[in-house]
């Protein structure tokens, strides 16, 4: 690891020394806070440092104001409106005068100033030394938490401890509206341009609480925010303006120290609920004292590291990235099955809080194997989107089935750009591969019989729909004119990746139908009704499943899609590194005419579907695919390090693995500012488990294949299979199982059965 880490390796925080403004908007997303609904930025709490470009953020999950698609040349079925997450009103902000000098560290004496991101605590920290310039040394102390067992609620705490020479403090706490920030408007990737202010719908000032309503313009949802402070000094509360405010001052002498805390409720309502308002505010007035929520707080992410274990022997800087990884997974991911998860999570404005398929090929694994109900909140989700992607898929000529949005937060499409958006039509099939991995992990039959199989069946349908029996292809089924999931590669006939999950799905749906006829017939019957599927549907499914065309290898190599190896070679060193990513630098056809890739897609599809290809043919295609791929995507790096380590590249599959495990704490990709790659940092939990462990799932049983990087003296992951918890613990010489909670079960290592007792 480079000693250019902006943060020392530590197990289980993160901490910043000294304050660099101009890394601020990063270190903003990496000390995010959040619960699935909630997300703080990890904002300074006097709001910026002068002349900072901070980027202001509390966001609530799944609430956002759309707008229509401006299109300069529009046509029949584009994406008519953008979702944008939205910034919502801040209460987390103070402004702290002593002796009339406004505290502000572009501008004030500070000294040993610190933040730190405390993963087991979940809490965030800062501490500094002010020194006035009336001579006073203040020590100053926050603490900030979104709580994870209250999901309306936040909370801050904070100390000013007077070291030597009196003052007078000023201090105010508010709720205002956020201060919008302005994104790059030449990168695709962020929100930039579009309006994103809310209206004011009310607003309070009582005694100790402040209370803001607002309302998107357009999308309905209404918005409350209470904060309740409490003190044991003297204060006044006002509007003014656009603001809440509560304001106190007192003289504060040698060894006094003021302690303020706040508890913070949200609160967010569709135009079809009632609203909230008055509840909030008593949710903000009964909510428990900041020590309390902390053991809570505890309590909460002592059970999740139970689950979640993961350890690596010698490398604190690889450990303390893949903890920090899995921390913000489970702080981001929605908890309702209304929310889902953010390409960014909740700590940035990045693809404008849209959800993609990042969420069932990358991030649903972790939460599958550490943390069961969430993973199935998260098809919950695409079950409760299923109207809106049958109503896509009419949009889109499929007289039967659903398709699901490319990016969405409510389940519309808001794609733009249809040959990178609406034309990946591998969705379907993710959603489907990820309804039958949380099957095979937990058996739940329930899911299943309520949510997965109609998912299952409408997803087919779809495929069924989209394909045909082509007589060039010697009657074989083949998918046209779609993006698989390489981005460089657009509207192509037969994506090997596609054609795969598509022929997973088809089959996946006439097993989840027989699975309901066999063992909940009342709910077969249902399905079949209300879906009105025909007796003979299933068969059909099939059939097209075993004609699934993949276009065949020339010389061992496998094209991507029909036509990838007839593209003109665009050789990788002939391409200066600062025009990556290719997508800011070239018009999207000069891409799409060459061999080049983005990101994992045949890559993929080898991991993915293993036994469908021999040792050879993956050895062969990952030594061709690796000089083709520029990785512009941060979801291709634990892909290739996961089959490198199915096929013996160790030295390639650490490399890549190191490129990942850190890639937002040492902002690798250089965006970091608009929030954490979800994707990534979950591809990075499945390279440990997929990649160096080897485990896969064949015939319903665990199977592992584990190796120990020489860098390492060991490591250790725990996974929850089928209502047991299991630990697997590797080190050179060998890896040893334990079965940490449930039944007896037999798990498979390196081919050989091991009953765990
Ligand atoms: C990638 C997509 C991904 C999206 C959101 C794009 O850059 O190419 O595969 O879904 O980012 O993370």
């Amino acid at each position: 690891m480079s000693g250019t880490a902006r943060f020392p390796y530590e197990p289980w925080t993160v901490t910043e020394d000294g304050f660099q403004n101009a890394y601020l908007r990063e270190s903003e997303s990496v000390f995010a806070l959040g619960n699935g609904l909630i997300g703080m930025r990890g904002n300074l709490e006097e709001l910026d440092a002068s002349g900072s470009e901070s980027i202001q953020g509390t966001y609530l999950n799944g609430v956002f104001d759309s707008e229509p698609i401006v299109y300069g040349e529009s046509a029949y079925g584009y994406a008519k409106n953008h979702e944008t997450i939205c910034s919502v009103m801040d209460a987390k902000s103070l402004f702290i005068e002593a002796d009339g000098e406004t505290l502000d560290l572009g501008l004030c004496r500070v000294e040993a100033h610190r933040r730190v991101l405390d993963m087991r605590a979940g809490l965030l920290r800062r501490s500094f030394v002010w020194h006035t310039e009336s001579g006073c040394a203040l020590r100053v102390e926050t603490e900030r938490l979104v709580s994870l067992t209250r999901q309306e609620l936040a909370a801050t705490r904070l100390h000013i401890a007077c070291e030597s020479g009196a003052c007078t403090l000023r201090l105010m706490s508010f709720i205002a509206p956020a201060v919008i920030a302005q994104g790059d408007p030449n990168d695709p990737r962020n929100a930039a341009g579009k309006d994103r202010s809310l209206r004011i719908g009310a607003l309070s000032a009582e005694g100790t609480l402040l209370r803001m309503q607002q309302k998107t313009k357009r999308s309905g949802f209404t918005i409350n925010c209470a904060a309740e402070q409490r003190c044991s000094f003297p204060y006044a509360s006002s509007v003014t303006g656009e603001r809440a405010e509560f304001t106190a001052e007192l003289t504060l002498n040698p060894g006094e120290t003021l302690t303020f805390e706040r508890s913070i409720c949200y609160t967010a309502t569709a135009a079809d609920e009632p609203d909230r308002w008055e509840e909030t505010a008593a949710l903000a007035r009964s909510a428990p004292a900041f020590d309390a929520l902390c053991a809570e707080q505890r309590a909460c992410l002592d059970a999740f590291w139970d689950r979640a274990g993961i350890d690596i022997e010698g490398d604190d800087a690889l450990l303390q990235g893949l903890r920090f990884n899995l921390f913000h997974l489970f702080q981001s991911v929605g908890r309702d099955g209304r929310r889902n998860i953010a390409a960014k999570g909740l700590t940035g404005e990045g693809y404008e809080g849209h959800t993609f398929w990042d969420t069932e090929a990358y991030i649903l694994p972790v939460f599958v194997y550490t943390e069961p109900t969430l993973a199935r909140r998260l098809l919950e989700y695409r079950y409760a989107i299923l109207p809106r992607a049958r109503e896509r898929a009419r949009i889109m000529g499929h007289s039967r089935g659903a398709l699901y949005a490319w990016r969405t937060i409510d389940g519309e499409e808001c794609s733009a750009y249809f040959p990178a958006g609406t034309a990946q039509y591998h969705i379907n099939g993710d959603v489907a591969h990820a309804v039958r991995e949380y099957w095979q992990a937990t058996e739940d039959l329930d899911f299943m019989a309520r949510c997965g199989a109609e998912i299952l069946v409408e997803t087919a349908r779809l495929y069924a729909d989209l394909g045909f029996f082509s007589a060039e292809k010697g009657g074989r089924f083949v998918l046209n004119c779609v993006t698989g999931p390489d981005e460089y590669n657009v509207m192509v006939n037969n994506n090997v990746y596609t054609n795969r999950v598509a022929e997973e799905n088809l089959r996946s749906a006439a097993e989840a139908l027989a699975l309901l006829r066999a063992r909940c017939p009342e709910d077969y019957a249902r399905l079949c009704r209300e879906l009105a599927i025909a007796p003979d549907e299933a068969e059909s499914w099939l059939v097209a499943a075993d004609r699934m065309y993949y276009p065949p290898s020339r010389d061992g190599i496998f094209p991507q899609d029909d036509g990838f190896l007839d593209r003109k070679p665009w050789p990788l060193a002939s391409i200066p590194p600062e025009n990556h990513p290719l997508l800011m630098h070239y018009h999207g056809l000069v891409i799409y005419r060459h061999m080049i890739c983005k990101q994992a897609d045949l890559i993929l599809a080898l991991t993915q579907y293993g036994e469908r290809y021999t040792l050879e043919e993956k050895k062969k295609n990952f030594a061709f695919y690796d000089s083709v791929t520029t990785h512009d995507s941060s979801l291709s790096m634990a892909v290739f390090s996961i089959l490198a380590n199915e096929i013996g590249e160790y030295e390639t599959a650490y490399d890549y693995f190191m490129s990942s495990a850190r890639l937002d704490l040492d902002d690798m990709h250089r965006n970091t500012k608009d929030g954490l790659h979800m994707a990534n940092m979950a591809g990075t939990f499945n390279c440990v488990t997929r990649g160096f462990g080897g485990m896969r799932v064949r015939d319903g049983a665990l199977h592992f294949a584990p190796v120990c990087p020489p860098q390492w003296q060991g490591y250790a992951f725990r996974v929850c299979f089928r209502g047991r918890v299991i630990e697997v613990r590797v080190r050179a010489d060998g890896a040893s199982y334990a079965l940490l909670r449930g039944e007896a079960i037999t798990v498979f290592s390196d081919g050989e059965a091991l009953e765990l007792k």
